[in-house]
């Protein structure tokens, strides 16, 4: 057993949701990841803390409210209310729930506003913008597509009055310096680029007011009573409201070590303008950003104002929780958007949970039943080493990349690492063919050997899907016959290879994930090959094929090259860094968002040309038939930069 390093404890916030639109799959998204990451640190014994709540004031939620025929407060009380009651049905268990109009929060705002104020870092002056309601902020003109709003795709307003400012220009050299010297304080690094790439061009002071005589719904500034404070100013410091800053205990444990999980949409307001405000008020910083994309439902994010929104309760109620959960953490790639639709939820739950996991952990327990009983039999350490019978280097190897995958806010990586050694337990069945085994008493010693490893390696899958799938962990624990121990959640006692006791009672299950039936088959038609002609090159020695340096690489970002028909512009990722940029002719078979999070093979020593006047930078390895290109990958992920051999 590797002796895990002392940990620290654990803070995670979500965004405070606004209170203008009920809950869709989106925010149950960035939650249960939250929770995710709450429930994996627990496992580390240390102290968690884990934040949601609502956004309550500013235009937007005063404005459905006067929809609705009710008071702001009436109307935030009733949304609020959903978003509460709805993380507990998705077995997320947050330690509190901030509300921006709660007594605590609006003192911790006017003391804020009151310390960078005496300070000198908030004047009184006039200005004139371009402001959006959806987003609540005023827009620089460099920020706007087409003269409109990104996010929104409508045109901002132009507004003109007397105002309150916050200095941020002052802190923008000291935050570009910070993002420099801290890698990590905003994750995945394609979002820390972007943040720095903004921050070339001079940035302006934030409005942080708005005049009563246009709004009244907000925190009234300590220093004006005619003005209320801007939404956004209000909404961030709930980080630290919630903590009882300054002087709470809670504050001082857990603000040193707080991780913030956003969506990319709110990427300036907490990179930017959050640092910003705790610089000038003299609290520390937080420690990272961790930044996911949007969940799209056909071309475009999901979200309200646009209605292609999925009820997440429908979802859990038709698919379970967990399943549920499973399939938002293991589809989207932590920082990518991913495309939402019941046939991949439906296509997780059947490969994955029924035919991986499901079917093995039938088998195993029904052999366990057939052969001993249903009693976990004794192994002998000399029978596992002589015949190669032991399961544990491949479940120290999941457990490792599992860590350092949950570590960085990479779930999909997690659950792909629980799932390779899921596929290897599969095929060590096949290999050793317990079935064989039990023919010979002879035998018996290494039937025993199989049984426990498989058993042991089930446990040890049980432990780390807790996070992600907490009621299947249970029911995996029970099965195993050591659910009463909370110690088996312990990540440290997850690793323990061979916890299990001989002789203890395993009980029997039909199925731990029924397969979904689909009535309308939706497979592809099969593919007809004609006229190809596998003509066969010329005979090459194998060091003219070592030449040839060929690395796994994920896809990054992908565009259609302006009049090149068939050319994509695809940025990969190598690892360590290294990004290329490779002019691919396969737009007829690929759009840009199919490849996008792809693992693909590429040719990374290949002569640089330009193709369309873009600098191309390699080769991506396809098969071609007459039908176009599929692009070769590989059926596991594996570390980006490999090399292919
Ligand atoms: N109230 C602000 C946040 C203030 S935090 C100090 C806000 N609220 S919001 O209701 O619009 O929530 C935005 C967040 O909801 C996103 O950053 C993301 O976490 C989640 N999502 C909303 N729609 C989403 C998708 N379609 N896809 C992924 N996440 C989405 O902004």
């Amino acid at each position: 057993m590797t002796a895990l390093t002392k940990e620290k404890p654990f803070y995670i916030t979500t965004p405070i949701y606004y209170v203008n639109a009920k809950p869709h799959l989106g925010h149950a998204y960035t939650t249960i990841a939250a929770d995710v990451a709450r429930r994996y640190h627990a496992m580390k014994n240390v102290p968690t803390y884990f934040l949601t709540g609502t956004d309550e004031h500013g235009d937007k939620i005063a404005e459905a409210a006067k929809n609705e025929q009710m008071s702001p407060k009436e109307y935030a009380d009733r949304i609020s209310s959903l978003f509460k009651d709805l993380w507990p049905q998705l077995d997320i268990r947050n330690d509190d729930f901030i509300r921006t109009t709660d007594e605590r929060h609006k003192n911790v705002v006017a003391q804020v506003l009151s310390n960078i104020y005496e300070k000198g870092d908030i004047y009184y002056s006039e200005y004139e913008g371009l402001y959006c309601v959806g987003c609540e902020r005023f827009y620089q003109e460099r920020e706007l597509v087409d003269g409109k709003c990104p996010d929104h795709l409508k045109e901002p307003q132009r507004i003109k009055e007397s105002n309150y400012f916050f200095k941020m220009s002052a802190y923008q050299d000291w935050l570009i310096d910070h993002i420099n010297q801290h890698p990590d304080f905003i994750r995945p690094k394609q979002y820390r680029n972007e943040v720095l790439s903004f921050l070339k061009e001079p940035l302006e002071d934030l409005c942080i007011s708005r005049p009563k005589t246009r709004l009244t719904w907000g925190i009234t500034l300590p220093f004006d009573d005619k003005f209320v404070t801007y939404v956004w100013f209000d909404a961030l410091l709930n980080y630290v409201s919630a903590l009882g800053f300054p002087d709470d205990e809670k504050f001082r444990t857990f603000w040193p070590h707080v991780q913030h999980i956003i969506a990319k949409d709110i990427l300036k307001t907490h990179a930017i303008y959050w640092p910003t405000m705790l610089k000038a008020a003299g609290i520390p910083l937080f420690q990272s950003l961790n930044v996911h994309g949007f969940w799209n439902m056909g071309d475009s994010k999901m979200s309200k104002s646009l209605g292609n929104v999925a009820n997440p309760l429908t979802l859990k109620d038709t698919y379970g929780v967990d399943a549920y959960r499973f399939f938002l953490m293991r589809d989207m790639v932590f920082g990518l958007d991913s495309n939402f639709s019941e046939e991949s939820i439906i296509q997780r739950i059947n490969t994955d949970l029924a035919n991986d996991l499901g079917n093995l952990f039938s088998r195993v327990l029904a052999m366990s039943f057939k052969y001993f009983d249903g009693r976990v039999p004794e192994s002998d350490p000399h029978v596992e080493e002589e015949f190669d019978l032991s399961l544990e280097k491949e479940a120290m190897d999941a457990v490792d990349d599992y860590s350092e995958s949950m570590d960085t806010f990479a779930f999909h990586k997690g659950l792909a690492a629980v799932f390779k050694f899921i596929s290897r337990m599969n095929k060590f069945i096949d290999e050793k063919a317990p079935w064989d085994l039990a023919k010979d008493p002879a035998l018996k010693p290494r039937l025993q050997a199989v049984m426990v490893n498989l058993l042991e390696g089930l446990r040890l899958v049980s432990g780390l899907l807790y996070p992600i799938m907490p009621g299947t962990s249970k029911t995996m624990q029970t099965h195993l016959g050591v659910d009463a121990d909370p110690d088996y959640y312990l990540l440290e006692h997850v690793r323990a290879w061979k916890q299990l006791v001989p002789g203890s009672e395993l009980k029997k299950i039909k199925a731990l994930f029924p397969r979904i039936e689909v009535k309308e088959s939706k497979q592809p038609e099969p593919v007809q090959v004609t006229g190809l002609k596998p003509e066969l090159k010329p005979e090459i020695t194998f060091d003219d094929f070592s030449k040839l340096d060929l690395r796994t690489a994920t896809v990054i970002h992908a565009e259609a090259i302006p009049k090149a028909e068939k050319l994509l512009k695809v940025t990969v990722d190598m690892g360590e860094g290294r990004e290329r940029t490779i002019v691919a002719g396969i737009s007829k078979s690929y759009s840009p968002e199919e490849l996008i999070g792809k693992q693909v093979i590429l040719v990374a020593n290949l002569k640089p040309v330009k193709l369309m006047g873009q600098l191309s930078e390699g080769m991506i390895l396809a098969a071609s038939d007459k039908k176009g290109f599929v692009v070769a990958s590989f059926d596991t992920k594996v570390k980006a930069g490999t090399p292919v051999k």
